[in-house]
């Protein structure tokens, strides 16, 4: 139920509705959306983002509070760590209990490797559990691999590296059946076939979806996957740093008991970062959909230990993060919702761009409509535009809302918002790290016997991900790690344990000239600090 103050807004875009429901917005130009996106995409807010002094990718520019965690101290500096008498001796350690991470751990426990997961909240506490719209896999008559690379790579500015994007799109139609086969309950018509839909940028529906809540029955599947197969998983344990051997390949991890704080030596052959991606790191102030554990941990690690990353600089801002009510500011309204009708209109009631842009263009367009145009609705959180639901229940008829997307009309229920009769106001929102470690086909960071899958990767999608692109690459590139990193492990020699390389980074920080008192990995946001400074 919104309050009388949007009454003006709510009757502007109600009587426009019939006649926007029916009309076609057309698309912009190649170069109508570099001008855009130049202009209003946070990505290009040159004062937000900093140069690095040291490491990798020295010289080159990140968000500003990614450049404080990249070139903050360790937090095991100066401490002294027996690395003698390691707590665990495995295989393959897999950091991180995502969709990457799970894939990963079922795929090496099929090979035969000892395995172990370790994630610093609980299992299944990951940025997958809350995807909403869908994973894209070309398995349909009309469509192919080599149409969805087209779309994946003009949809990220023809930055993706070819050989990784290939490998996802390639690898689609067989991850979808994989997941079929461990059980996840894919929406299907009454003869069996799969339901696929539209996204953002996309050229054929290829959108496989549970209702909208894919991620979480993808997640539940795997998860159960992981426990059935009694691989080990070490739960509210973080990895504080890598360990390399004598020969500066990876070799394990210093982890660290969230609660009791106390530090533990993890050996392994070959290890896997999977610890998703950096939505709370609330870049450049924005809300994040993304989950608590969000905080760019892996970026810090691989960077620390000698890894490359590529992209760093590029965010993804999904256009449609709720504006209201306060309570849910910045949760994930799926595109999904674009996908089955509803349109963005400002406070006029008027349509300003097509709903199914890519994400980039579409959050740019918002941004315009609120902060330069003023004709966004002011929320009491800010600015926000209407995403008018009631379209999805003329274009699919009553009971469209309800069949096709519960969860969003249950989140907005909470709130006494009928999504079926009344629009939702939405603006972008933190959503997906597009760059991310730089790694090979065969996912190898450019550390040794370091592996790395899923949000904590760049380089897959260029500089802009399509919807549906990242449910799929956590699967593809999962099990890849998984595979790749179980077959290394047999064959590795590993020499002693080090930790060399985190005195030379403190060493190369004094050097730069970096002074900072923070630490990192970030692991936790702290909004009580933040709050209370
Ligand atoms: O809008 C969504 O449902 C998000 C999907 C994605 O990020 O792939």
């Amino acid at each position: 139920m919104y309050s009388e103050k949007f009454k003006a807004a709510l009757d502007a875009v109600a009587a426009k509705r019939d006649e926007n429901t029916a009309y076609e917005p057309k698309r912009m130009t190649a170069d109508e959306k570099d001008a855009l996106l130049k202009k209003y995409h946070p990505d290009y807010r040159v004062d937000k983002f900093e140069t690095l002094k040291v490491g990798k990718n020295k010289g080159e520019k990140v968000p500003t509070e990614l450049a404080a965690m990249l070139q903050a101290h360790s937090r095991i500096a100066g401490k002294q760590i027996p690395l003698d008498t390691p707590d665990y001796d495995v295989d393959v350690l897999i950091i991180g209990g995502g969709g990457a991470g799970a894939s990963a751990a079922i795929e090496a426990d099929k090979a035969g490797a000892k395995v172990m997961v370790v994630t610093k909240l609980r299992m299944g506490d990951a940025n997958t559990m809350m995807a909403e719209g869908g994973i894209q896999a070309a398995d349909k008559p009309n469509d192919s691999p080599a149409i969805h690379f087209v779309d994946a790579y003009g949809g990220g500015h023809f930055a993706a590296k070819r050989e990784l994007l290939s490998k996802l799109v390639c690898e689609a139609p067989e991850a979808i059946k994989w997941l079929s086969e461990l059980g996840v309950e894919f929406d299907k018509a009454p003869d069996g076939t799969m339901i696929t839909t539209h996204g953002g940028g996309t050229s054929r529906k290829r959108m496989h979806a549970a209702k909208d809540y894919s991620g979480a029955e993808i997640m539940r599947t795997l998860r159960d996957e992981v426990l059935n197969r009694g691989i080990t998983v070490v739960d509210f344990t973080a990895a504080v740093e890598l360990l390399l051997d004598e020969n500066g390949a990876a070799a394990g991890a210093v982890l660290m008991n969230m609660e009791t704080k106390e530090l533990l030596i993890a050996r392994a052959k070959t290890v896997i970062l999977a610890t998703g991606g950096a939505g709370r790191m609330h870049y450049q102030g924005f809300p994040t959909s993304n989950h608590y554990g969000a905080t760019a941990d892996g970026l810090v690690l691989a960077y620390r230990a000698g890894a490359k990353l590529l992209y760093a600089d590029t965010l993804q801002y999904h256009p449609t993060g709720a504006a209201f009510p306060e309570q849910i500011l910045g949760a994930l309204v799926t595109e999904k919702v674009r996908s089955l009708g509803a349109k963005l209109v400002n406070k006029n009631g008027d349509v300003f761009v097509h709903p199914l842009e890519t994400r980039d263009v579409c959050a740019a367009s918002i941004i315009r409509e609120c902060d330069d145009r003023g004709l966004g609705v002011e929320t009491g959180n800010g600015f926000g535009v209407w995403l008018d639901t009631p379209m999805i229940e003329k274009i699919g008829g009553a009971g469209t809302i309800e069949k096709r997307i519960p969860a969003m009309m249950r989140m907005f229920g909470k709130y006494g918002i009928d999504i079926r009769v009344e629009p939702i106001l939405v603006y972008p929102t933190l959503h997906y790290q597009n760059g991310g470690v730089d790694i090979t086909a065969d996912t190898m960071t450019g550390v040794t016997n370091l592996f790395a899958a899923g949000e904590v990767v760049g380089g897959i999608h260029g500089r802009n991900r399509l919807m549906g692109n990242s449910l799929l690459d956590i699967i593809v590139f999962g099990r890849n790690a998984g595979r790749n990193a179980a077959a290394k492990a047999a064959a590795v020699k590993q020499g002693g344990l080090t930790l060399d390389h985190v005195t030379e980074f403190e060493k190369q920080l004094k050097d730069g000239g970096v002074e900072t008192d923070l630490c990192s990995p970030k692991l936790l946001p702290d909004y009580t600090r933040e709050v209370r400074s």
